[in-house]
Protein backbone atom coordinates (compact mmCIF):
# COMPACT_ATOMS: atom_id res chain seq x y z
CA UNK A 1 0.00 0.00 0.00
CA UNK A 2 0.85 3.59 -0.57
CA UNK A 3 0.44 6.80 0.61
CA UNK A 4 0.36 9.80 -1.72
CA UNK A 5 0.46 13.12 -1.59
CA UNK A 6 -1.92 14.33 -3.79
CA UNK A 7 -1.13 18.22 -3.69
CA UNK A 8 1.20 21.01 -1.24
CA UNK A 9 0.06 24.26 -0.66
CA UNK A 10 2.11 27.65 0.71
CA UNK A 11 1.15 25.54 4.40
CA UNK A 12 2.84 22.21 4.23
CA UNK A 13 0.25 21.46 7.50
CA UNK A 14 -2.77 21.88 4.97
CA UNK A 15 -1.51 19.90 2.12
CA UNK A 16 -4.25 17.75 0.38
CA UNK A 17 -3.36 14.06 1.65
CA UNK A 18 -4.98 10.47 0.04
CA UNK A 19 -5.02 7.54 1.48
CA UNK A 20 -4.43 3.83 -0.02
CA UNK A 21 -7.61 2.69 -2.11
CA UNK A 22 -7.93 -0.09 0.23
CA UNK A 23 -8.13 2.21 3.53
CA UNK A 24 -11.26 1.29 6.04
CA UNK A 25 -13.13 3.99 7.12
CA UNK A 26 -15.12 3.20 9.62
CA UNK A 27 -16.56 4.35 13.29
CA UNK A 28 -16.65 2.51 16.72
CA UNK A 29 -19.58 2.10 19.58
CA UNK A 30 -19.64 -0.38 22.19
CA UNK A 31 -22.48 -2.69 23.90
CA UNK A 32 -23.02 -0.49 27.51
CA UNK A 33 -22.30 2.37 25.87
CA UNK A 34 -25.40 2.80 23.66
CA UNK A 35 -27.56 0.17 23.91
CA UNK A 36 -29.66 0.62 26.66
CA UNK A 37 -32.37 -2.14 27.12
CA UNK A 38 -30.55 -3.26 29.92
CA UNK A 39 -33.50 -5.42 30.88
CA UNK A 40 -34.74 -6.46 28.16
CA UNK A 41 -34.83 -9.88 26.11
CA UNK A 42 -33.03 -11.75 28.68
CA UNK A 43 -29.94 -9.67 29.27
CA UNK A 44 -28.59 -10.45 32.49
CA UNK A 45 -26.68 -8.01 34.55
CA UNK A 46 -22.89 -6.68 34.15
CA UNK A 47 -20.41 -5.47 36.56
CA UNK A 48 -21.59 -2.07 34.69
CA UNK A 49 -25.01 -2.01 35.81
CA UNK A 50 -23.99 -3.00 39.57
CA UNK A 51 -20.91 -0.24 39.16
CA UNK A 52 -22.96 2.66 37.83
CA UNK A 53 -25.76 1.61 40.57
CA UNK A 54 -23.39 2.09 42.95
CA UNK A 55 -23.44 5.94 44.70
CA UNK A 56 -20.26 8.30 43.80
CA UNK A 57 -18.85 5.48 41.00
CA UNK A 58 -20.77 7.60 38.15
CA UNK A 59 -21.17 11.09 37.01
CA UNK A 60 -24.54 12.22 38.85
CA UNK A 61 -25.39 8.44 39.46
CA UNK A 62 -25.81 8.04 35.29
CA UNK A 63 -26.42 4.38 34.38
CA UNK A 64 -26.66 2.79 31.01
CA UNK A 65 -29.79 2.23 31.27
CA UNK A 66 -31.45 4.02 28.20
CA UNK A 67 -28.14 5.23 26.95
CA UNK A 68 -28.77 6.15 23.25
CA UNK A 69 -31.78 3.80 23.11
CA UNK A 70 -29.56 1.81 20.37
CA UNK A 71 -31.21 -1.64 21.19
CA UNK A 72 -34.15 -0.27 19.56
CA UNK A 73 -33.29 2.50 17.05
CA UNK A 74 -30.86 0.21 15.23
CA UNK A 75 -32.28 0.51 12.17
CA UNK A 76 -32.20 4.35 12.14
CA UNK A 77 -28.22 4.57 13.07
CA UNK A 78 -27.62 1.76 10.89
CA UNK A 79 -29.23 4.55 7.79
CA UNK A 80 -26.97 7.11 9.18
CA UNK A 81 -24.12 5.10 9.17
CA UNK A 82 -24.88 4.31 5.33
CA UNK A 83 -25.60 8.71 5.50
CA UNK A 84 -22.18 8.89 6.45
CA UNK A 85 -20.60 6.37 3.82
CA UNK A 86 -19.17 4.47 6.58
CA UNK A 87 -17.30 1.50 5.05
CA UNK A 88 -17.04 -0.70 8.03
CA UNK A 89 -18.68 -0.42 11.67
CA UNK A 90 -17.31 -1.89 14.91
CA UNK A 91 -19.43 -2.77 17.37
CA UNK A 92 -19.71 -4.62 20.81
CA UNK A 93 -21.35 -7.57 21.94
CA UNK A 94 -22.80 -7.40 25.33
CA UNK A 95 -21.93 -10.74 27.22
CA UNK A 96 -24.35 -10.32 29.11
CA UNK A 97 -27.08 -10.65 26.47
CA UNK A 98 -25.46 -13.93 25.33
CA UNK A 99 -24.86 -16.37 28.81
CA UNK A 100 -26.93 -13.85 31.15
CA UNK A 101 -24.41 -15.62 33.70
CA UNK A 102 -21.26 -15.78 31.64
CA UNK A 103 -21.50 -19.46 31.54
CA UNK A 104 -24.45 -22.16 30.47
CA UNK A 105 -27.58 -21.59 28.69
CA UNK A 106 -27.35 -19.20 26.01
CA UNK A 107 -29.97 -16.33 25.63
CA UNK A 108 -31.15 -16.79 21.72
CA UNK A 109 -32.92 -13.44 22.04
CA UNK A 110 -29.56 -11.82 22.54
CA UNK A 111 -27.83 -13.76 19.52
CA UNK A 112 -31.07 -12.56 17.39
CA UNK A 113 -30.65 -8.71 17.97
CA UNK A 114 -26.93 -8.74 16.96
CA UNK A 115 -28.49 -11.36 13.86
CA UNK A 116 -30.14 -8.29 12.70
CA UNK A 117 -27.78 -5.67 13.07
CA UNK A 118 -25.12 -7.54 11.30
CA UNK A 119 -28.05 -7.96 8.34
CA UNK A 120 -28.55 -4.26 8.54
CA UNK A 121 -25.00 -3.49 8.06
CA UNK A 122 -24.97 -6.02 5.33
CA UNK A 123 -28.00 -4.70 3.43
CA UNK A 124 -26.89 -1.23 3.58
CA UNK A 125 -22.75 -2.12 2.18
CA UNK A 126 -21.40 -1.69 5.99
CA UNK A 127 -18.98 -4.45 7.46
CA UNK A 128 -19.50 -5.80 10.45
CA UNK A 129 -16.00 -5.16 12.81
CA UNK A 130 -17.25 -7.47 16.10
CA UNK A 131 -15.27 -6.68 19.49
CA UNK A 132 -16.75 -9.59 21.69
CA UNK A 133 -15.64 -8.03 25.18
CA UNK A 134 -16.24 -4.07 25.94
CA UNK A 135 -16.25 -4.05 29.60
CA UNK A 136 -19.58 -5.51 30.50
CA UNK A 137 -18.57 -8.60 32.28
CA UNK A 138 -21.33 -10.60 33.59
CA UNK A 139 -21.95 -9.73 37.24
CA UNK A 140 -21.99 -13.56 37.97
CA UNK A 141 -18.82 -14.12 36.75
CA UNK A 142 -16.89 -11.16 38.67
CA UNK A 143 -19.43 -12.50 41.69
CA UNK A 144 -16.36 -15.19 41.30
CA UNK A 145 -13.28 -13.42 41.08
CA UNK A 146 -13.75 -11.22 37.66
CA UNK A 147 -11.06 -11.58 35.19
CA UNK A 148 -9.02 -12.00 38.83
CA UNK A 149 -10.24 -15.69 38.43
CA UNK A 150 -8.92 -18.26 35.37
CA UNK A 151 -12.81 -19.71 35.20
CA UNK A 152 -13.69 -16.32 33.38
CA UNK A 153 -11.09 -16.56 30.88
CA UNK A 154 -11.96 -20.17 30.43
CA UNK A 155 -15.61 -19.01 29.96
CA UNK A 156 -14.31 -16.27 27.39
CA UNK A 157 -13.04 -18.69 25.28
CA UNK A 158 -16.53 -20.85 24.98
CA UNK A 159 -18.80 -17.31 24.55
CA UNK A 160 -16.66 -16.22 22.05
CA UNK A 161 -17.46 -19.80 20.58
CA UNK A 162 -21.15 -19.26 20.94
CA UNK A 163 -21.22 -15.91 18.93
CA UNK A 164 -19.19 -16.98 16.29
CA UNK A 165 -21.37 -20.17 15.60
CA UNK A 166 -24.59 -17.29 15.35
CA UNK A 167 -22.96 -14.73 13.23
CA UNK A 168 -19.81 -15.97 11.64
CA UNK A 169 -21.04 -16.71 8.67
CA UNK A 170 -21.44 -13.02 7.92
CA UNK A 171 -19.00 -11.13 10.52
CA UNK A 172 -15.24 -11.48 8.71
CA UNK A 173 -13.81 -9.39 11.33
CA UNK A 174 -13.58 -10.24 14.95
CA UNK A 175 -11.97 -8.52 17.70
CA UNK A 176 -11.39 -10.28 21.19
CA UNK A 177 -10.63 -8.07 23.46
CA UNK A 178 -10.98 -3.93 24.02
CA UNK A 179 -8.37 -2.27 26.10
CA UNK A 180 -7.52 -5.25 28.45
CA UNK A 181 -5.50 -2.52 30.08
CA UNK A 182 -8.45 -0.71 31.39
CA UNK A 183 -10.30 -3.59 32.34
CA UNK A 184 -7.24 -4.84 34.38
CA UNK A 185 -5.66 -1.33 35.36
CA UNK A 186 -8.68 0.81 36.44
CA UNK A 187 -11.25 -2.14 36.88
CA UNK A 188 -8.87 -3.52 39.92
CA UNK A 189 -6.39 -0.94 40.68
CA UNK A 190 -7.52 2.51 40.57
CA UNK A 191 -11.24 1.03 41.10
CA UNK A 192 -12.34 3.85 38.60
CA UNK A 193 -13.94 1.91 36.31
CA UNK A 194 -16.27 -1.37 36.80
CA UNK A 195 -15.97 -3.77 39.54
CA UNK A 196 -14.29 -0.33 40.98
CA UNK A 197 -11.83 -2.85 42.84
CA UNK A 198 -8.04 -1.43 44.52
CA UNK A 199 -5.88 -4.47 44.58
CA UNK A 200 -2.51 -5.04 42.90
CA UNK A 201 -2.09 -8.44 43.54
CA UNK A 202 -5.83 -8.58 41.02
CA UNK A 203 -4.33 -6.50 38.77
CA UNK A 204 -1.64 -8.62 37.49
CA UNK A 205 -3.57 -11.90 38.15
CA UNK A 206 -6.56 -9.93 35.34
CA UNK A 207 -3.85 -9.25 33.09
CA UNK A 208 -2.84 -12.84 32.97
CA UNK A 209 -6.44 -13.62 32.69
CA UNK A 210 -7.78 -11.17 30.34
CA UNK A 211 -4.35 -12.37 27.58
CA UNK A 212 -5.08 -16.07 28.54
CA UNK A 213 -9.00 -15.11 28.02
CA UNK A 214 -8.02 -13.83 24.36
CA UNK A 215 -5.78 -16.29 23.48
CA UNK A 216 -8.65 -19.28 24.42
CA UNK A 217 -10.98 -16.76 22.21
CA UNK A 218 -8.66 -16.40 19.40
CA UNK A 219 -7.85 -20.42 19.12
CA UNK A 220 -11.72 -20.63 18.86
CA UNK A 221 -12.49 -18.48 16.34
CA UNK A 222 -9.07 -19.93 14.55
CA UNK A 223 -10.86 -23.54 14.85
CA UNK A 224 -14.49 -22.13 13.50
CA UNK A 225 -12.84 -20.45 10.33
CA UNK A 226 -12.65 -16.52 11.44
CA UNK A 227 -10.99 -14.63 8.86
CA UNK A 228 -9.61 -11.98 10.56
CA UNK A 229 -8.55 -12.08 14.22
CA UNK A 230 -7.47 -9.46 16.02
CA UNK A 231 -7.17 -7.48 20.07
CA UNK A 232 -7.27 -4.09 20.32
CA UNK A 233 -5.05 -2.48 22.45
CA UNK A 234 -4.80 1.44 24.47
CA UNK A 235 -1.23 1.50 24.43
CA UNK A 236 0.09 4.41 26.51
CA UNK A 237 2.86 6.69 24.80
CA UNK A 238 4.76 7.63 27.67
CA UNK A 239 7.43 10.26 26.70
CA UNK A 240 9.63 11.95 29.24
CA UNK A 241 9.55 15.06 30.45
CA UNK A 242 13.59 15.66 29.83
CA UNK A 243 14.55 13.13 27.30
CA UNK A 244 18.39 14.00 28.42
CA UNK A 245 17.66 12.50 32.07
CA UNK A 246 18.60 9.29 33.00
CA UNK A 247 15.96 8.86 35.47
CA UNK A 248 13.28 10.36 33.36
CA UNK A 249 14.10 7.57 30.61
CA UNK A 250 13.94 4.97 33.64
CA UNK A 251 10.49 6.07 34.26
CA UNK A 252 9.48 5.68 30.83
CA UNK A 253 10.78 2.23 30.53
CA UNK A 254 8.81 1.45 33.76
CA UNK A 255 5.51 2.85 32.48
CA UNK A 256 5.87 1.30 28.89
CA UNK A 257 6.39 -2.14 30.58
CA UNK A 258 3.35 -1.82 32.44
CA UNK A 259 1.10 -0.42 29.83
CA UNK A 260 2.49 -1.86 26.90
CA UNK A 261 5.07 -4.35 26.73
CA UNK A 262 3.26 -6.08 29.36
CA UNK A 263 0.91 -7.29 26.18
CA UNK A 264 2.67 -6.85 23.16
CA UNK A 265 5.37 -8.98 24.65
CA UNK A 266 2.81 -12.23 25.47
CA UNK A 267 0.85 -11.57 22.42
CA UNK A 268 3.88 -11.36 20.00
CA UNK A 269 6.80 -12.77 21.49
CA UNK A 270 4.75 -15.58 24.34
CA UNK A 271 6.54 -14.13 26.81
CA UNK A 272 6.78 -11.27 29.63
CA UNK A 273 9.10 -9.35 29.39
CA UNK A 274 11.73 -9.71 32.34
CA UNK A 275 11.90 -6.16 33.86
CA UNK A 276 7.84 -7.03 34.11
CA UNK A 277 7.92 -10.28 35.96
CA UNK A 278 9.99 -8.86 38.67
CA UNK A 279 7.77 -5.76 39.01
CA UNK A 280 4.48 -8.17 39.17
CA UNK A 281 6.95 -10.77 41.67
CA UNK A 282 6.59 -7.60 44.30
CA UNK A 283 2.93 -8.20 44.45
CA UNK A 284 2.42 -12.08 43.64
CA UNK A 285 3.85 -15.04 43.22
CA UNK A 286 3.02 -15.42 39.82
CA UNK A 287 1.17 -18.85 40.62
CA UNK A 288 -1.76 -17.75 38.14
CA UNK A 289 0.55 -18.23 35.36
CA UNK A 290 0.28 -21.92 33.84
CA UNK A 291 2.37 -23.57 32.14
CA UNK A 292 0.92 -23.38 28.26
CA UNK A 293 -0.65 -20.26 28.71
CA UNK A 294 2.19 -18.34 26.99
CA UNK A 295 1.61 -20.69 24.17
CA UNK A 296 -2.11 -20.45 24.44
CA UNK A 297 -1.72 -16.41 24.15
CA UNK A 298 0.87 -16.22 21.41
CA UNK A 299 -1.78 -17.51 19.21
CA UNK A 300 -1.01 -16.00 15.67
CA UNK A 301 -3.48 -12.53 14.96
CA UNK A 302 -4.26 -11.45 11.77
CA UNK A 303 -4.06 -7.31 12.89
CA UNK A 304 -3.87 -5.58 15.92
CA UNK A 305 -6.25 -2.76 16.97
CA UNK A 306 -4.93 0.58 18.26
CA UNK A 307 -6.84 3.06 20.42
CA UNK A 308 -5.19 6.33 20.27
CA UNK A 309 -5.89 9.76 22.19
CA UNK A 310 -2.95 11.36 24.21
CA UNK A 311 0.37 11.11 25.08
CA UNK A 312 1.27 11.01 28.92
CA UNK A 313 4.36 13.00 29.80
CA UNK A 314 6.12 10.87 32.79
CA UNK A 315 9.29 11.93 34.77
CA UNK A 316 11.29 10.69 37.97
CA UNK A 317 10.13 12.35 41.06
CA UNK A 318 11.92 10.46 44.12
CA UNK A 319 8.88 10.11 46.72
CA UNK A 320 5.82 10.32 44.24
CA UNK A 321 3.59 7.56 45.64
CA UNK A 322 2.69 4.76 43.34
CA UNK A 323 -0.31 5.50 40.64
CA UNK A 324 -3.34 3.33 41.87
CA UNK A 325 -3.53 2.30 37.90
CA UNK A 326 0.33 1.97 38.08
CA UNK A 327 0.93 -0.53 40.65
CA UNK A 328 5.08 -0.26 41.84
CA UNK A 329 4.99 3.12 40.24
CA UNK A 330 6.23 5.14 42.96
CA UNK A 331 9.04 7.73 42.29
CA UNK A 332 7.54 8.76 39.08
CA UNK A 333 5.24 12.00 38.40
CA UNK A 334 3.09 12.70 35.69
CA UNK A 335 3.51 16.32 33.85
CA UNK A 336 -0.47 18.33 34.08
CA UNK A 337 -1.13 18.60 30.05
CA UNK A 338 0.67 21.55 29.40
CA UNK A 339 -0.77 22.34 25.81
CA UNK A 340 -4.28 22.03 23.96
CA UNK A 341 -6.59 19.43 25.66
CA UNK A 342 -9.85 18.10 25.02
CA UNK A 343 -13.04 18.16 27.25
CA UNK A 344 -11.49 15.17 29.29
CA UNK A 345 -8.30 17.55 30.01
CA UNK A 346 -6.60 14.91 27.57
CA UNK A 347 -3.05 16.34 25.71
CA UNK A 348 -3.27 17.02 21.94
CA UNK A 349 -0.35 15.47 20.05
CA UNK A 350 -0.91 13.75 16.83
CA UNK A 351 2.57 13.55 16.37
CA UNK A 352 2.83 11.27 19.55
CA UNK A 353 0.34 8.88 16.86
CA UNK A 354 2.81 8.69 14.38
CA UNK A 355 5.39 7.25 16.77
CA UNK A 356 3.19 5.19 18.39
CA UNK A 357 2.20 3.65 14.73
CA UNK A 358 6.25 3.82 13.81
CA UNK A 359 7.35 1.96 16.94
CA UNK A 360 5.03 -1.15 17.07
CA UNK A 361 5.65 -1.50 13.15
CA UNK A 362 9.77 -1.30 14.46
CA UNK A 363 9.60 -3.27 17.55
CA UNK A 364 6.85 -6.41 16.73
CA UNK A 365 7.01 -5.91 13.22
CA UNK A 366 4.55 -7.98 10.87
CA UNK A 367 1.41 -7.07 12.43
CA UNK A 368 -1.16 -5.11 10.46
CA UNK A 369 -2.59 -2.57 12.25
CA UNK A 370 -5.71 -0.76 12.18
CA UNK A 371 -6.85 2.52 14.54
CA UNK A 372 -9.86 1.04 16.05
CA UNK A 373 -10.40 4.16 18.24
CA UNK A 374 -9.52 8.00 18.07
CA UNK A 375 -11.23 11.04 18.89
CA UNK A 376 -12.05 13.81 21.14
CA UNK A 377 -14.80 15.28 23.54
CA UNK A 378 -15.96 18.36 23.12
CA UNK A 379 -19.52 19.52 24.62
CA UNK A 380 -20.80 21.29 21.41
CA UNK A 381 -24.69 20.87 20.83
CA UNK A 382 -27.14 22.36 18.27
CA UNK A 383 -26.86 26.31 18.49
CA UNK A 384 -29.28 28.39 17.50
CA UNK A 385 -29.17 27.33 13.47
CA UNK A 386 -30.18 23.86 14.49
CA UNK A 387 -26.17 22.84 13.67
CA UNK A 388 -23.80 21.62 15.49
CA UNK A 389 -20.52 23.54 15.19
CA UNK A 390 -17.71 21.00 16.99
CA UNK A 391 -14.83 22.63 14.83
CA UNK A 392 -12.40 21.92 17.79
CA UNK A 393 -13.59 17.94 16.81
CA UNK A 394 -12.67 18.47 13.25
CA UNK A 395 -8.88 19.97 14.02
CA UNK A 396 -8.38 16.92 16.04
CA UNK A 397 -9.35 14.41 13.56
CA UNK A 398 -8.05 16.17 10.92
CA UNK A 399 -4.64 15.98 12.91
CA UNK A 400 -4.72 12.74 13.96
CA UNK A 401 -5.64 11.46 10.31
CA UNK A 402 -2.48 13.68 9.15
CA UNK A 403 -0.42 11.83 11.38
CA UNK A 404 -1.77 8.40 10.48
CA UNK A 405 -0.57 9.44 7.02
CA UNK A 406 2.89 10.34 8.58
CA UNK A 407 3.04 6.91 9.64
CA UNK A 408 2.22 4.92 6.77
CA UNK A 409 4.29 7.14 4.24
CA UNK A 410 7.58 5.85 7.20
CA UNK A 411 5.98 2.37 5.69
CA UNK A 412 3.31 1.24 8.20
CA UNK A 413 1.27 -0.90 7.17
CA UNK A 414 -1.67 0.57 8.83
CA UNK A 415 -4.93 -0.50 7.45
CA UNK A 416 -7.75 1.91 8.51
CA UNK A 417 -9.20 4.32 11.05
CA UNK A 418 -11.98 4.12 13.25
CA UNK A 419 -13.87 6.82 14.69
CA UNK A 420 -14.48 7.21 18.18
CA UNK A 421 -17.31 7.62 18.10
CA UNK A 422 -20.32 7.29 15.88
CA UNK A 423 -22.74 8.72 18.51
CA UNK A 424 -22.45 10.95 22.25
CA UNK A 425 -22.45 7.77 24.08
CA UNK A 426 -22.34 7.03 27.96
CA UNK A 427 -18.53 7.61 28.85
CA UNK A 428 -18.31 5.46 31.74
CA UNK A 429 -17.15 7.02 35.22
CA UNK A 430 -17.60 10.19 32.96
CA UNK A 431 -21.25 9.01 32.42
CA UNK A 432 -23.03 11.86 29.70
CA UNK A 433 -21.63 14.46 30.58
CA UNK A 434 -18.65 13.85 27.91
CA UNK A 435 -19.42 13.59 24.56
CA UNK A 436 -17.05 11.78 21.63
CA UNK A 437 -19.41 11.74 18.86
CA UNK A 438 -19.61 12.89 15.69
CA UNK A 439 -23.72 12.37 16.18
CA UNK A 440 -25.16 14.51 18.58
CA UNK A 441 -27.59 12.76 20.61
CA UNK A 442 -30.55 14.75 22.62
CA UNK A 443 -31.08 12.17 25.62
CA UNK A 444 -34.34 13.98 26.62
CA UNK A 445 -35.45 12.90 23.23
CA UNK A 446 -33.02 11.01 21.39
CA UNK A 447 -32.85 12.77 18.36
CA UNK A 448 -29.67 12.69 16.45
CA UNK A 449 -27.92 15.22 14.53
CA UNK A 450 -24.98 15.22 12.69
CA UNK A 451 -21.96 17.38 13.73
CA UNK A 452 -20.22 19.44 11.53
CA UNK A 453 -17.20 16.57 12.25
CA UNK A 454 -19.64 13.83 10.72
CA UNK A 455 -20.29 16.16 7.38
CA UNK A 456 -16.26 16.72 7.24
CA UNK A 457 -15.91 12.86 8.31
CA UNK A 458 -18.28 12.23 5.24
CA UNK A 459 -16.57 14.24 3.17
CA UNK A 460 -13.23 12.89 3.95
CA UNK A 461 -14.82 9.12 3.52
CA UNK A 462 -15.88 10.34 -0.12
CA UNK A 463 -12.29 11.64 -1.08
CA UNK A 464 -10.70 8.83 0.51
CA UNK A 465 -8.60 11.78 2.53
CA UNK A 466 -8.37 15.61 3.54
CA UNK A 467 -8.93 18.42 0.75
CA UNK A 468 -6.35 21.11 0.61
C1 LIG B 1 -11.66 3.95 25.03
C2 LIG B 1 -12.81 3.03 25.22
O1 LIG B 1 -12.65 1.86 24.48
C3 LIG B 1 -14.14 3.69 24.94
O2 LIG B 1 -15.13 2.85 25.46
C4 LIG B 1 -14.17 5.07 25.54
O3 LIG B 1 -15.43 5.66 25.45
C5 LIG B 1 -13.14 5.92 24.85
N1 LIG B 1 -11.84 5.34 25.08
C6 LIG B 1 -13.08 7.36 25.32
O4 LIG B 1 -12.70 7.40 26.65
Amino acid sequence: MTATVTSTSAQPALAAITFPDDFIWGAATASYQIEGAAREDGRGPSIWDTFSRTPGRVYNGHTGDVACDHYHRYVDDVALMSDLGLASYRFSVAWPRIQPDGTGPVNVKGLDFYDRLTDELLGKGIDPVVTLYHWDLPQTLEDLGGWANRLTAEAFGEYAQIVHARLGDRVKTWTTLNEPWCSAYLGYGSGVHAPGKQDPAAVFAAVHHLLLGHGLAARALREAGAQSISITLNPNVALPVDPTSAADQEAVRIIDGLSNRMFLDPLFKGQYPADMLEHMARFTDLSYIADGDLATIKAPIDVLGINFYQPAYVSAKPGAPAALDQPGSEGIAWRAPDGPVTDMNWLIEPSALTGLLKRINDDYPGIPLLITENGAAYPEGPSADGEVHDSRRVEYLDGHLRACHDALAAGVDLRGYFVWSLMDNFEWAEGYRKRFGVVHVDYATQQRTLKDSAKWYREVIRRNGIAA
